[in-house]
This record gives C-alpha cells, structure tokens and sequence, in this order.
C-alpha cells in the first residue's frame, strides 16, 4: 500500500470516526468546484463528473476496505450504462425516487438484469420536508384504497414499495407513524388493486432544477434525467 493511500484511509477513519462505511454512494451524478462542500452548490460551481475516475476511486476505497459496498443515487438507466461499462467493481446500489406516483418500471428492470439493488427514497412523496409534496399522501386511488382496506395512505405506499423488491428508506421522527409504516405485512392488495396504482398518473417529483444550469454540464432537465422523466 503506497504512503498516499495509508494516509487516505486514516484521514478517513479519523473524519468520521469510523473503521469503515456499510455503503457508499455517489450522491449525484454531478462534481463541484474542488473544496466546496455546500449541499446546494452555487450555479457556477457546476462541473462535470469524471465518472470513470470517480468509479475508479470508489473502487479503490471498498478494495481498503473504507466501504463494505459501494453505489450511487440519481442515476438514469444510461448514466449506469456509461458507468457499467469502465465499473471494475459494479455498483450495489442505485438509490432514486420511487414511489406510486413515480414508479421507476424501466430503471427497476435495468437494475434487475445488471445485479443491482435500488434503494426508493421518499416513498410517501416526503411530505412536509421542504423538498417533497403532498402528491403521494393526497393521491386519490391511494385513498380509496386506504378506506376500502382500512389502511392509511402510507401504509398503502409502503406495502406497494415492498411488493416490487426494492429496498425502501421511509423517514419518519414520530413514534407511533415509524410503527404505523412498519405495519405492513397484515394484508395483501387484490389484483384489482395493484392494477389501479400501476395506472397512476406518472410525475417525477424531485425535478433538481438547482442541477441544471446555462454554464454548467447539464442545461436542461431532459439532459439531467437522459429524457427519463
Ligand atoms: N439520495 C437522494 O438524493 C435522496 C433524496 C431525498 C431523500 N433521500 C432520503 O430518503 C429518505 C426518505 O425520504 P424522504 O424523507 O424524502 O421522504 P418520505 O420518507 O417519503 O417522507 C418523509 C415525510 O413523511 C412524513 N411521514 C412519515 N411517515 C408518515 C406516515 N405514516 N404518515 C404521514 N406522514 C408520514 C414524515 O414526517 P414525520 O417525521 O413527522 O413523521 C416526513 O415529513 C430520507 O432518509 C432522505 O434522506 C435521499
């Protein structure tokens, strides 16, 4: 192990206090200017991901053993082509928006078939979170569902994540709706059911127009997505 490495993996481990990550993701597919580390980057700190590079360093830190598995988020079926075809180690996971009112068939097939497991974030819409909307929770179908069943609309969402072999995160700080979202192996939606949230109006909710940008590598929402919206 050459000296810039050691020191790499001891920055690491001090940093954040931890021998090692279960799962590290690129967040983005997006670079900002070096040294900033702003959640939401200025328009002019933009920059095109060198992926195969940044691969490459993931790669590097799982093969330390810094990660026990490395991934990615936000990821379109062709930026994961681009990625598959320099990946020496492929990525475990793609974590993206999913929910029934953005149902990701297309992407969930393409992880399917290449060995990867998505990961469906604000499966309820994230209502109340300042990114989110109430779209899912005050979805029509979903509540008629929720009422024939005796169901609450997340309860709903959430058996309907669980039935398309995802991994779910639901972000929840009150007691009583983390039990609420766990109490979902009870029941079990008809046929009838699955084919009226299947037929749901698709819409993507997190369009990340703070992404795109005259100058920078994505100028529109289309390039963002690669059309997938
Ligand atoms: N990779 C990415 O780019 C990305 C993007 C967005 C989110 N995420 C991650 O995905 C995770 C979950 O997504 P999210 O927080 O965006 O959305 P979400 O899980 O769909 O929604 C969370 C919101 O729903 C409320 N909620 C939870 N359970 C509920 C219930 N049973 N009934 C009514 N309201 C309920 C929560 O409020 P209470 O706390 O008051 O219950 C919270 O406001 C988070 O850990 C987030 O960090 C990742």
């Amino acid at each position: 192990m050459g000296v810039k490495k050691i020191m790499c993996v001891t920055n690491v481990r001090r940093t954040l206090q931890l021998e090692y990550l279960d799962l590290y993701l690129i967040h983005w597919p997006i670079s900002v200017t070096p040294g900033k580390f702003a959640f939401t980057s200025d328009e002019q700190d933009l920059m095109p991901m060198d992926l195969k590079s940044v691969w490459a360093a993931m790669e590097e830190c799982q093969r330390l053993g810094l990660a026990k598995s490395i991934g990615v988020s936000n990821f379109s079926c062709k930026k994961l082509e681009t990625l598959l075809s320099s990946a020496i180690i492929l990525p475990s996971v793609n974590q993206v928006e999913m929910s029934p009112l953005w149902q990701q068939k297309r992407l969930r097939d393409f992880c399917k078939t290449n060995g990867i497991i998505v990961t469906a974030f604000s499966p309820l819409g994230a209502r109340g979170t300042g990114w989110g909307t109430n779209n899912v929770m005050e979805n029509e179908t979903l509540e008629e569902i929720a009422k024939a069943r005796g169901k609450t609309v997340a309860q709903v969402c959430r058996r309907w994540v669980y039935e398309q072999e995802v991994a779910p995160i639901v972000n929840s700080y009150n007691k009583e709706r983390l039990r609420e979202n766990l109490q979902i192996f009870d029941w079990v939606p008809s046929e009838d059911e699955r084919t009226k949230i299947i037929q749901i109006k698709q819409q993507r909710m997190m369009l990340k127009e703070d992404l795109v940008s005259a100058r920078g590598p994505f100028k529109s929402i289309e390039e963002l997505w690669d059309g997938e919206l």
